[in-house]
C-alpha cells in the first residue's frame, strides 16, 4: 500500500514518523518472503497514540512488524502499510536485578549484554531470532526457558482503548507460544526481573543450548523457526519426519533436512509456495496421526 496523500504524508512526518516508500518485506523477515509496502519508523513511544490516530482518520489499515522472524507476509503489493519501532540507545538498562528492555532490543544480544551483568536465566533463549517485543507477544520459549517468567512490567500500546498502559506480569497469562495480549497490542518496553549467576556460569550454559541447536536445527538458512506449535505431548517435527517428509518441497519452499518443522526458503519461495507446502504437510500430518496441527508462523496475507 502506497499512502499517496500528501495530507497524511506531512501529518505523519509531523507525528515523528519516518516514512520508507515501498520497502520490500522480504527483506525484513528471515524467511526472506513478502511483498511491498510503506513502513513507518516509529521512534517515540509517546507519539504512538496519535499516529494510530491518524491512521484510522484516514482509513489506513496497518500492522506492526517486530524482527520478522516468525512471521509468512503475503506476495505482491500489500494492502496495509507496516509500522516498526525504531531502536533506541540504549535499548537495554539495567538497574539491581532488573533489566528495562525496549521491545525493539534485539533478544540475542539482550542476552548477552545481561550475562556480562551477572545476570541469567535467559540462557534457553540464545540463539531465537527476533526482537525482544516480538519474544514477549508469543511468549517465545527453548530448552526449557520461557521469556514470560521473568516479567516484572510490560509496556504497551493498547489499541482496543488507545493508550499506552504499564502492566505487571501477573496481569498478562504467559502460556505455551502464547499470551493474552490482544492481536493488535503492540509491545513498546518490558522489564525483567532475572536472577544473579555469574557471568562464566551463564556463558557455559548459552554454549550448551548453542550446541544443541547447531546439532538440530537448520542454521544459515532462511526460516521463521518452527513453522507448527507442538499438540500436547508430542513433537511436530518428529511426525513430520516420521512421514518421511523432510526434503518435501513446493517450488522453493523447502522442509528442512535437519528439523522437520523448520521450512526454508530456499532460493526465492514466494508466500503462496510456503503456505501450500504448510496446508500439504498440515494435511498429511492430520490423515497419518489425526492431529490438526496449529501454525506458530503468523501469517499476515491480504
Ligand atoms: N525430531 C525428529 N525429527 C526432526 C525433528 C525432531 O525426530 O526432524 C525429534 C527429536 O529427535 C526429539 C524430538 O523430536 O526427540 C523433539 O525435537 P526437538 O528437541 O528439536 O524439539 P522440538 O519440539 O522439535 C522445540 C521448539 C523449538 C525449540 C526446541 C528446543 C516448538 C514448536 N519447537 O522443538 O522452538 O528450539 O524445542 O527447546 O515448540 C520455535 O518455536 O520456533 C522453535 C524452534
Amino acid at each position: 500500500m502506497h499512502l499517496s496523500d500528501p495530507q497524511i504524508r506531512k501529518a505523519l512526518t509531523e507525528a515523528g514518523v519516518e516514512l520508507e516508500p515501498g520497502v520490500n518485506l522480504s527483506g525484513l523477515t528471515s524467511l526472506g518472503i513478502g511483498g511491498s509496502t510503506d513502513l513507518l519508523r516509529i521512534r517515540k513511544h509517546d507519539a504512538i497514540p496519535a499516529i494510530l490516530d491518524l491512521l484510522d482518520q484516514h482509513k489506513v489499515p496497518h500492522r506492526f512488524l517486530g524482527g520478522g522472524s516468525n512471521l509468512l507476509v503475503g506476495d505482491d503489493n500489500l494492502p496495509w502499510v507496516v509500522l516498526q519501532l525504531a531502536k533506541p540507545d540504549p535499548d537495554v538498562v539495567l538497574e539491581g536485578s532488573r533489566a528495562h528492555v525496549d521491545a525493539a532490543a534485539d533478544l540475542g544480544r539482550t542476552v548477552t549484554f545481561c550475562a556480562k551483568h551477572d545476570l541469567g536465566g535467559l540462557e534457553g533463549l540464545i540463539g531465537v531470532p527476533g526482537t525482544v517485543g516480538g519474544a514477549l507477544r508469543m511468549n517465545a520459549g527453548a530448552y526449557g526457558t520461557q521469556i514470560g517468567s521473568y516479567v516484572e512490567e510490560v509496556k504497551v500500546y493498547r489499541a482496543a482503548r488507545r493508550k499506552i498502559e504499564i502492566l505487571r506480569g501477573d496481569q498478562i497469562s504467559f502460556e505455551y507460544r502464547h499470551t493474552s495480549f490482544a492481536p493488535d497490542d503492540m509491545m513498546l518496553a518490558v522489564t525483567l526481573n532475572l536472577p544473579s549467576k555469574p557471568y562464566r556460569e551463564i556463558i557455559q550454559g548459552i554454549r550448551i543450548c548453542n550446541e544443541k541447536r547447531r546439532a538440530s536445527q537448520p542454521m544459515g538458512q532462511k526460516s521463521a523457526g518452527c513453522i507448527f506449535k507442538n499438540p500436547p505431548g508430542a513433537s511436530a517435527g518428529r511426525m513430520i519426519d516420521e512421514l518421511g517428509l523432510k526434503g518435501l518441497s513446493v517450488g522453493e519452499a523447502r522442509v528442512s533436512d535437519r528439523h522437520a518443522n523448520f521450512f526454508v526458503n530456499a532460493g526465492r519461495a514466494s508466500a503462496r509456495d510456503m503456505l501450500e507446502l504448510i496446508a500439504e504437510v498440515r494435511d498429511r500430518v492430520e490423515k497419518a496421526y489425526g492431529v490438526e496441527l496449529e501454525n506458530e508462523v503468523v501469517v499476515w496475507t491480504a
